[in-house]
């Protein structure tokens, strides 16, 4: 019989569970949480008791709909980080709980990694092409965007990562000072499709580390340049909304893309893959397609439910782990930034 894992993923705002077996899906439940809408951004201690609330039915139907009793899961994978800490306390503490009732191990997972192996999912009835190792991974999230290279599903390195502000954040942030609702990314994507990418010129970083980024400055671009027009014109977002999306997210995506054709140029990889929130954004999908079809790249676009967060990617991770026999104590602790999983 395949290893069947039960993945619990519960690092932000999305509480999520997941069956596996083997590599197939078999569920994948999210329960989002409206509770942050009208503060135009998560808040940490809504978004821990929301987890509580959410857990159990979700993990119950995560189960049902697998069709699979908790004696019938090898193991219990977890989010242990990066996320917020009390949220990550909640999924730990559950599958701890799990574990302790039913004698299942547990498997920590890094959220990030998660993302990335999203690519080898299989669904039962269609098949997603999975990229080949050593394979460029553009992890671009909420708070974290990296270019990773990935030689298996447990050998990755972060050849690039931000040096500030993450691409989901300036999407996020920038949404934000527009009056668009949280999270902006989704609302900029649709909006962009109206309007002239070329309308306005925002600043470009210049990064010292070869395949690092920055998104703080074309922030503070993006700030300025409403600022100013404001002054001149009460109704200026309003009247020129499209245009704005449009232009940030055309400056984000050249800026993206620059850093990754330059990673793979060096590394002399043409296996790309995107993975995380920011990878739903359509305009970034068909540029990096683009870029790829006129470099000879094999690009790997996840499907879009695999693209912001979700246990399924958890309960893969967890799959690759509990094989090679990497389980977790019961005293473990999740933890909140990446440096400290490493
Ligand atoms: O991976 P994710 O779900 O959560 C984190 O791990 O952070 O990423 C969330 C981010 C948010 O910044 C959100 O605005 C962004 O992904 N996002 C998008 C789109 N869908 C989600 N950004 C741009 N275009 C989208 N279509
Ligand atoms: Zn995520």
């Amino acid at each position: 019989m395949d290893i069947t894992i039960l993945g619990i993923e519960s690092s932000c705002d999305d509480t999520s569970a997941a069956v596996i077996r083997g590599t197939t899906l078999l569920s994948n439940v999210i329960a989002s949480q409206a509770v942050h809408i009208k503060y135009g951004g998560v808040i940490p201690e809504l978004a821990s008791r929301a987890h509580q609330q959410n857990i159990i039915p979700v993990v119950d139907t995560a189960l049902k709909e697998a069709g699979v009793t908790p004696d019938k899961i090898d193991a219990i994978a977890f989010t242990r980080g990066p996320g917020l800490l009390g949220s990550l306390l909640v999924g730990t503490s559950f599958a701890k709980g799990l574990s302790i009732a039913h004698n299942i191990p547990m498997v920590e997972v890094n959220h990030l990694q998660g993302h990335i192996l999203s690519h080898f999912i299989d669904l039962p009835d269609s098949e997603i092409p999975h990229p080949a190792f050593p394979f460029l991974c553009l992890l671009v999230s909420g708070g974290h965007t990296q270019i990773v290279k990935v030689s298996s599903p447990l050998e990755m390195e972060i050849i690039g990562s931000t040096i500030d502000d993450a691409a989901g954040e300036a999407f996020d942030k920038c949404a934000k000072v527009m009056g668009l609702p949280y999270p902006g990314g989704p609302v900029i994507d649709r909006l962009a499709k109206e309007g002239n990418p070329e309308a306005f010129i925002f600043a470009k970083p210049h990064v010292k580390g070869e395949f690092d980024y920055s998104f703080s400055g074309l922030k503070t671009s993006f700030l300025y340049t409403l600022r100013d027009c404001v002054k001149e014109d009460a109704d200026f977002v309003e009247k020129h909304k499209a245009d704005l999306c449009a232009s940030l997210q055309a400056t984000i995506i050249d800026i993206l893309l620059n850093k990754l054709i330059k990673a793979s140029k060096q590394l002399g990889i043409k296996d790309i893959a995107i993975a995380g929130g920011v990878s739903a954004n359509s305009g970034l999908r068909e540029a990096i397609t683009e870029a790829g079809r006129r470099r000879g790249w094999r690009t790997f676009l996840p499907p879009l439910k695999f693209t912001t967060d979700n246990a399924a990617m958890i309960a893969i991770s967890g799959y690759y782990r509990y094989k090679q026999g990497m389980l977790s104590e019961l005293s473990i602790a999740p933890v909140a930034r990446l440096e400290e999983l490493l």
